[in-house]
């Protein structure tokens, strides 16, 4: 008898490796659908704290676009592995682009400028966990008062405000950084550090994590801090980052202070 129940089982396991196998393959066939790696409710190492579901980023006129969808790819990753929500905010539903204002910024007078349509204006800004701000051309505009208001507002009802590149200095104009150890572009640096003179300005940071208050260096440097977000406030949350990393093909850079463009831009050190 024991060969044969044997065999019965070994079939089984075959089976079911089959199985799984063929749902590998469908699944990597149709695109992007990941095998789940286990539920996400609770922040790593806070097990009473549950994990942030309702993300929003702030669309102000000609944001960086990397700054948005950089992010976006690795929390949309995460949305098919838990339950998470997006409210992309502009001042009206109008579609937002990326072309500066001031045609002064558009010597060449390209056409090179894509839009995102907002889902809530800041006035109907849903209950939110996390904003992201994202920079761009958009932190040198005079014309920031809405953005700067709602940021300003918002933030006491968030568990985490997330700056990326010179968003820093859209939200020091807020004055929400003040007192917030904080990083930004280091291309940018004199010209965002002086919007907020009471801001703890890190460098060299990659990115830069207080409490609630994270911020990222330039642009592609949002896509570190968001895996260490991920990585930080999600159930196994490092191997949800590492399986997203390996399907985007992104070596992650895992230490904040690793910043060759403070050097390459002649930032000092601080804080
Ligand atoms: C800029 O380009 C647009 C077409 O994209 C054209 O209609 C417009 O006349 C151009 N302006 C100048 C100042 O060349
Ligand atoms: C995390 O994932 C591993 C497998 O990747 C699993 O063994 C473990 O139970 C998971 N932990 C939680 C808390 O879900």
């Amino acid at each position: 008898m024991m060969p044969a129940i044997a065999n019965f089982k070994l079939l089984s396991k075959s089976l079911a490796v089959l199985l799984f196998s063929l749902s590998l393959i469908t699944s990597s066939a149709a695109g992007i659908i990941p095998p789940r790696i286990e539920s996400q409710s609770r922040e790593n190492g806070n097990p009473s704290k549950p994990s942030p579901r309702r993300f929003g980023f702030v669309l102000p006129r000609a944001f960086d676009a990397v700054d948005i969808f950089g992010p976006i790819e690795i929390l949309q990753a995460l949305s098919r592995q838990t339950h998470l929500e997006l409210a992309l905010l502009g001042r009206t539903l109008e579609p937002v682009t990326t072309e500066p204002a001031n045609a002064a910024m558009n010597k060449f007078n390209s056409s090179f400028w894509p839009r995102i349509v907002p889902t809530h204006t800041f006035a109907d800004s849903p209950a939110l966990d996390v904003l992201f701000v994202p920079g761009g051309a958009a932190a040198r505009s005079p014309d920031l008062g809405p953005e700067i208001a709602y940021v300003r507002d918002v933030f006491p009802s968030l568990r985490y405000l997330i700056t990326i590149c010179t968003g820093a200095g859209i939200a020091a104009q807020a004055g929400v950084l003040d007192g917030h150890r904080a990083t930004t572009n280091k291309a940018a640096w004199d010209e965002i550090t002086a919007m907020g003179p009471n801001v703890k300005w890190v460098s060299p940071a990659r990115w830069v994590e207080d409490g609630k208050v994270w911020s990222s260096s330039g642009v592609a440097s949002g896509i570190d801090l968001t895996f260490e977000f991920v990585k930080q406030k999600y159930e196994n949350g490092t191997a949800i980052a590492q399986m997203i990393a390996g399907r985007i093909e992104h070596v992650i850079v895992s230490d904040w202070r690793d910043d060759p463009f403070a050097d390459q831009f002649n930032v000092p050190p601080s804080n």
